[in-house]
């Protein structure tokens, strides 16, 4: 039963693991009898008909925006924007000619969303909301839908919603694209649903990484370039939510411009290696926080791997890559929270869904 948290001490941990067969069930979901991706036809036109994406969201479904910006502009070549929903509401920058606005929300009831929604249907604008709840208030008010079949999410921090929103992105980017841009979607989704089953049976290497270094910390840092940068959004908030430890994600190039003053003897720095492009880079910057006495920790990807990092994820398509690492993260959360004695699904000052500006 999707609501029985069953031998799991806490839903976070039960739907941290149930991400893989959300994605599986995604797949076959979304997959036709000729085993390519399919959405609504119509959907696919109005989205054609546009000249710029606008994606709107809170919380974790706004980080997972972020990467969904990434898979519309290098997939399909179309303008993307992501905007926080409180701001946009009252302040809309230049949309472009024809925008066409993608809603994600877990719930479908997030306050702040519909009333951006509100006035996107103000103007006329064509919209997709991605959620979970099926017959919740943005699906209803929203021009499409699209599901996330993740099953009921209950923990206050959003895990399986985060990965499977950035799953039907893709899958989404997939058919825009005409399935023609140099990978095979279902297949390296399907690699990922089995990278991220290993992660999950590492979880006691996770336990023992957080147990040594993130027990006593007041603070902590997330860095990272690109995807990995917006992970490393995702993963702050993740731990900053259910263990309190105040936490912040860096780009890492701008650690230099000011952030670096932070960095004192012992401060946990958790960096995030999945792109070949700025790997390098990242790594220069874990040198530049150690040199300052930071406590540096590397999450990598198999082929950016390097001796001494704490935590190496099978090796994924690039684009993807935050699927994976972001279970890691999720899992750093989760044990931070646990050891530290915090009732994990139901973090201080927080609701599962704010139903309120
Ligand atoms: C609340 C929850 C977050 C969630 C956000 C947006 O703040 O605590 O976990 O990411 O709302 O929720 P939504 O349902 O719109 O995705």
């Amino acid at each position: 039963n999707d609501l029985d948290k069953g031998a799991y001490p806490y839903y976070m941990i039960k739907e941290i693991d149930e991400q893989p067969a959300v994605i599986r069930r995604l797949i076959q979901t979304y997959k036709n009898d000729q085993g390519q991706f399919e959405v609504p036809a119509d959907l696919i036109t109005a989205m054609q008909q546009a000249s710029n994406l606008h994606i709107v969201a809170c919380g974790t479904s706004a980080h997972a925006g972020w990467v969904g910006k990434t898979l519309f502009e290098s997939m399909v070549g179309i303008p993307t924007m992501v905007h926080t929903a409180s701001e946009f509401a009252y302040h809309q920058p230049l949309l472009g000619d024809k925008p066409f606005f993608i809603f994600l929300t877990q719930s479908g009831e997030t306050a702040d969303s519909r009333q951006a929604l509100v006035k996107v249907n103000e103007k006329g604008y064509p919209s997709l909301t991605i959620t979970n709840v099926k017959g919740s208030t943005l699906s209803r008010e929203a021009g499409y839908t699209l599901l996330l079949h993740a099953g009921p999410e209950i923990a206050v921090a959003s895990t399986k919603a985060y990965t499977a929103q950035i799953t039907v992105m893709a899958i989404l980017a997939d058919v825009l694209s005409n399935h023609d841009y140099g990978f095979d979607m279902g297949h390296e989704l399907s690699i990922i649903a089995t990278a991220m089953e290993s992660i999950l049976s590492e979880k006691d290497t996770i336990k023992a990484w957080v147990d040594a270094n993130l027990m006593a910390t007041r603070n902590a840092f997330y860095i990272g370039r690109h995807l990995d940068y917006y992970v490393s959004m995702e993963a702050a908030l993740k731990l900053k939510e259910i263990s309190y430890v105040q936490t912040e994600a860096f780009a890492s190039g701008e650690l230099k411009h000011g952030t670096i003053a932070l960095v004192e003897s012992g401060t946990p720095v958790i960096a995030v290696v999945s792109d070949p492009t700025t790997a390098s880079h990242t790594r220069g910057n874990v040198e530049e926080v150690k040199a300052r006495g930071a406590n540096a920790m590397v999450i990598a990807t198999q082929d950016l791997a390097k001796e001494g990092d704490q935590f190496v994820v099978p090796s994924i398509q690039a684009e993807l890559s935050p699927l994976a690492t972001v279970v890691v993260t999720q899992l750093i959360a989760y044990y931070t929270a646990l050891g530290r004695g915090l009732d994990v699904d139901k973090p201080r000052n927080l609701a599962k869904s704010v139903t309120v500006e």
